[in-house]
């Protein structure tokens, strides 16, 4: 989603300004072109040499810069920008925002882009609630200024409150998003469930599997990534959220269930990338057992097969891990749970399946068609997949 695209960085004087370094950075590393600006004031937090060393490229600092490589900077800019994003922007820079104010580099650049703009606030609390900046705030988005954050914690003025630049990741997420939104799943809505659910036998201990979430999740940043609202059920995971995406959290096979059943008949599709316990125990125990018996049984009884269970009328996508017989079983289950495709893992290798970044798939459809991929990473595994999805779906709007 990065790769090959050009990103103007707008760097304002907040005390946030040296984690733009790391958004720089990051951006870089995804194959970005970061042209950053910085403001007079943002110079006094953090060097433009940092910038420069970790975009590769040069830092504006003034409007009017000779030796630069841009001929009238803010039109160049502007125009070579595929998103702006302003991070961290201060109540400063959103006022002058606000009022179409053109007294600094960033501000022209801002005035003279077609490209979307991305704000991350970062202030502290009572600026960020004075309804000054919140009026401001309000006529950026109503011209159709993207606004992430910002989040709450621990602030330089020593307090905690609202007013911390957004998680870095978060602006990542939300930059993707931004780039995505005219994708081929844009108007799509797509639920996805990720991780292993956990079935308690007593308040301490469950049954699970070793499922990561991880092929979930990077399904749920593709299909975002592609323009689609997406709305991620997931059970524990040790991944952080992803941006832009609703979470519903489900930690059990039944708490999962009800979930898919609430969200998934009013969406487009639903990709089951979870790994449901099949058997939980009949009764989880009030109390923390105890070690008093040699031997201990536990009775088990099926979870409801949610895949198979959900009725309406979206195209429905599930996972078969299997270690023997691929796609025998993975067809029979196709058929029995009514999807429109399956994809089949065979977990017997060591790099796919279970708790890897990698996956080696094979997706076969309604029709019998089997395509086998060859080992890729998960985030490329969920594109090929939404590929398949996005033709169903588009097959579907011209029924
Ligand atoms: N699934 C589900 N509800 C369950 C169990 C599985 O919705 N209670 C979904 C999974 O998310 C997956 C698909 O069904 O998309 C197939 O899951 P898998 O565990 O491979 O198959 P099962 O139907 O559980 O069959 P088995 O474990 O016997 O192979």
């Amino acid at each position: 989603m990065l790769n090959n695209k050009t990103i103007v960085l707008g760097i304002t004087g907040s005390i946030a300004a040296y984690k733009a370094a790391e958004i720089a950075s990051r951006l870089t590393q995804a194959g970005s072109k970061v042209n950053v600006i910085m403001t007079k004031e943002a110079i006094q937090f953090i060097s433009p040499v940092t910038l420069r060393a970790v975009t590769g490229s040069p830092v504006v600092t003034e409007m009017f810069d000779l030796a630069s490589e841009f001929s009238i900077e803010h039109i160049s800019l502007a125009q070579a920008a595929d998103i702006v994003v302003i991070a961290p922007a201060t109540a400063n820079i959103i006022a002058k925002l606000a009022a179409g104010i053109a007294d600094d580099m960033l501000c022209c650049t801002v005035l003279a882009t077609k490209a979307p703009v991305l704000i991350a606030p970062a202030m502290e609390t009572n600026m960020y609630n004075n309804p000054a900046t919140q009026d401001n705030l309000t006529r950026l988005e109503a011209r159709g200024f993207e606004i992430i954050g910002p989040a709450s914690g621990w602030l330089a003025s020593g307090k905690e409150g609202v007013g911390r630049l957004a998680d870095i990741n978060d602006i990542i997420g939300s930059i993707c998003q931004v780039l995505g939104r005219d994708g081929d799943l844009a108007g799509k809505h797509l639920v996805v469930t990720a991780g292993g659910t956990q079935e308690p036998i007593d308040p301490v201990r469950y049954i699970s599997n070793r499922s990561s979430g991880k092929m979930g999740y990077a399904l749920a940043e593709a299909a975002r990534d592609r323009g689609a609202k997406v709305t991620l059920v997931t059970a524990h995971t040790s991944l952080s959220e992803p941006a832009g995406v609703d979470i519903m959290q489900a930690g059990t096979a039944q708490e999962m269930y009800q979930a898919v059943q609430g969200v998934a008949p009013h969406a487009d599709a639903l990709v089951m990338a979870a790994a449901v316990a099949d058997y939980r125990p009949i009764k989880a125990a009030k109390d923390k057992i105890k070690k008093d018996k040699a031997e201990l049984t536990l009775k088990l009884e099926l979870t409801p097969d949610i895949l198979g269970s959900v009725k309406g009328d979206f195209i429905k996508v599930g996972f078969a891990a299997e270690s023997i017989n691929l796609v025998e079983n993975a067809r029979e289950k196709l058929k029995q749970k009514g999807l429109d495709l399956i994809i089949a893992n065979d977990i017997t290798a060591g790099d796919s399946g279970f708790d890897t970044d990698t996956n080696r798939v094979t997706i076969i459809d309604r029709e019998g068609k089997i395509e086998s991929l060859p080992l890729m990473p998960k985030r490329e595994v969920a594109d090929k997949v939404l590929d398949r999805v996005a033709a169903l779906l588009s097959k579907r709007s011209k029924r």
